[in-house]
């Protein structure tokens, strides 16, 4: 026997691996689906399968410790008095308050705000921390409308209708009983300990043109104040960027498969939606159809890490990002410090996605006392706000290289792709030649 108790001759099947094994052996023992937190797990074309080109000869670069490189963004202008402007183009997406707890959220606010960025609310409402921490605050107004209150749409610097999540376009939203603590269920006029589940569409819309009537309310409710963003997981993206910029939207927020969930089947997260890789380009030429890109703004997210993901979302057309698990991580969620205790609740710092549970021993995704107690919103917010600093610098650094005095002057012909998927997908050339799978004219 040699190591991790694999003998010579033990072959494990690509089509039955260990996990796909240990599923079924689930679902046989408990007759229901599994339902996870975290994002896709399997791997999917993204921004590793493309890379920037630097410049050389052709292209001038900028200094980096000289030549500024400029990061602001304006979201919304399009019909709001008050539009959105944001000092860097990074977002914290919406999650929840349910889902996590007061404390994370409130470091969420704390950490966008400290950096000039907005933060979102979620499924279940507006606490008074988050909004008092929040800088710019981003109301979300959702199928399940829990906790959904008037007063706080004109507390919002923003409204943000979701009509869908990257994780699960199509699927509703869920939250177990442990979590539906008193002040939860208070907020959501639920009972309290009981499982809930959000509606998949919204109860007052049989189609796009109620989505324009919607967004007309909404308008009147916040007196043409503020902009009206509408959230989309990436499916049919061409016809839904279309149909909602049509119903009005001030900005676009695309969500592509690869984005986290707090509460979802497995089998939805891994097998609905399109990676948002291949979303940008078709939402950006629907815009552009309309003549609307950078009219209307494209807020895109799924699986953003690296400041090289913001710049390769960004020379694909998008106008800003926004994160939600690598935000969590940031907080503290899957440190090494709780890996034992993470043992202890069968899995590991690193794979750490029962956000359903509330278990969280880094008291994020949970609504215990004991638990949430151990999170300290300030020093998460610290660190959120340091990792959104990393990001940007990162972003300017390989903007710079680009030859770019503004992120925002990226562009499609700053890339090229490793694979004739990614190629194909984001519609950019196989690097080293100049050929776009399904693109009759070269680029040469
Ligand atoms: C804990 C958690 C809770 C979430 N709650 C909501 C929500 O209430 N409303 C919503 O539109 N999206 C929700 N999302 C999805 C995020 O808004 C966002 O679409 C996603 O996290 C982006 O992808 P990323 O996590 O790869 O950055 C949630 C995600 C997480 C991780």
């Amino acid at each position: 026997m040699v190591a991790n108790g694999w003998h010579p001759g033990m072959r494990e099947s690509a089509t039955f691996d260990r996990n796909t094994i240990a599923e079924i052996q689930r679902a046989a023992r408990e007759g229901i689906y599994a339902i996870k937190g975290f994002g896709a797990k399997r791997r999917v074309p993204h921004f590793d399968d493309l890379l920037l080109l630097g410049a050389s000869v052709s292209r001038y670069p900028l200094e980096g410790y000289r030549e500024r490189c400029e990061t602001d963004v304006i979201i919304g202008a399009r019909s709001a008095r008050e539009p959105v402007h944001l000092d860097i183009p990074i977002t914290i997406a919406g999650m929840s308050f349910g889902a996590l707890s007061g404390p994370a959220k409130e470091a969420l606010g704390r950490g966008a705000s400290e950096v000039g960025t907005s933060t979102t609310t979620g499924d279940g409402g507006m606490t008074d921390e988050e909004r008092s921490h929040s800088r710019i605050l981003v109301y979300q107004l959702l199928p399940s409308r829990y906790g959904m209150n008037p007063d706080d749409l004109r507390r919002a610097d923003a409204v943000e209708v979701v009509v869908g999540q990257g994780a699960k376009p199509g699927g509703g939203g869920m939250l177990l009983g442990h979590k539906l603590s008193e002040r939860v269920a208070a907020m959501r006029d639920l009972p309290q300990g009981i499982d809930q589940r959000s509606a998949c569409r919204h109860p007052d819309w049989t189609g796009p043109d109620d989505l324009e009537i919607k967004i007309e309310e909404l308008r009147e409710i916040t007196d043409w104040r503020i902009p009206i963003y509408v959230k989309i997981g990436a499916s049919r993206t061409a016809y839904d960027v279309a149909l909602a910029v049509k119903a009005g939207a001030d900005a676009i927020v695309l969500d592509g498969m690869q984005g986290a969930t707090a509460a979802t089947q497995e089998v939805f997260i891994e097998h609905v939606g399109i990676p948002i890789l291949a979303a940008i380009p078709q939402a950006v030429e629907s815009l552009e159809e309309l003549g609307m890109h950078r009219v209307v703004q494209l807020v895109v997210s799924g699986g953003i890490r690296t400041g090289a993901d913001v710049a390769k979302a960004l020379a694909l057309g998008a106008d800003a990002v926004s994160i939600g698990q690598a935000a969590l991580i940031a907080l503290g969620d899957n440190a090494p410090e709780h890996d034992e205790e993470y043992r202890a609740l069968g899995s590991a710092a690193g794979f750490y996605d029962d956000y359903q549970a509330g278990l969280d021993p880094a008291g994020i995704s949970t609504q215990e006392e004991r638990l949430l107690a151990r999170f300290d919103p300030v020093e998460g917010g610290r660190r959120l706000a340091n990792y959104l600093r990393t990001l940007v610098l990162e972003t300017q650094a390989l903007a710079r290289a680009c030859g770019k005095s503004h992120v925002r002057n990226l562009e499609p012909e700053d890339l090229v792709a490793l694979t004739i998927e990614a190629a194909a997908m984001a519609r950019v050339p196989l690097a080293g030649t100049s050929w776009i799978p399904g693109h009759a004219h070269s680029l040469a």
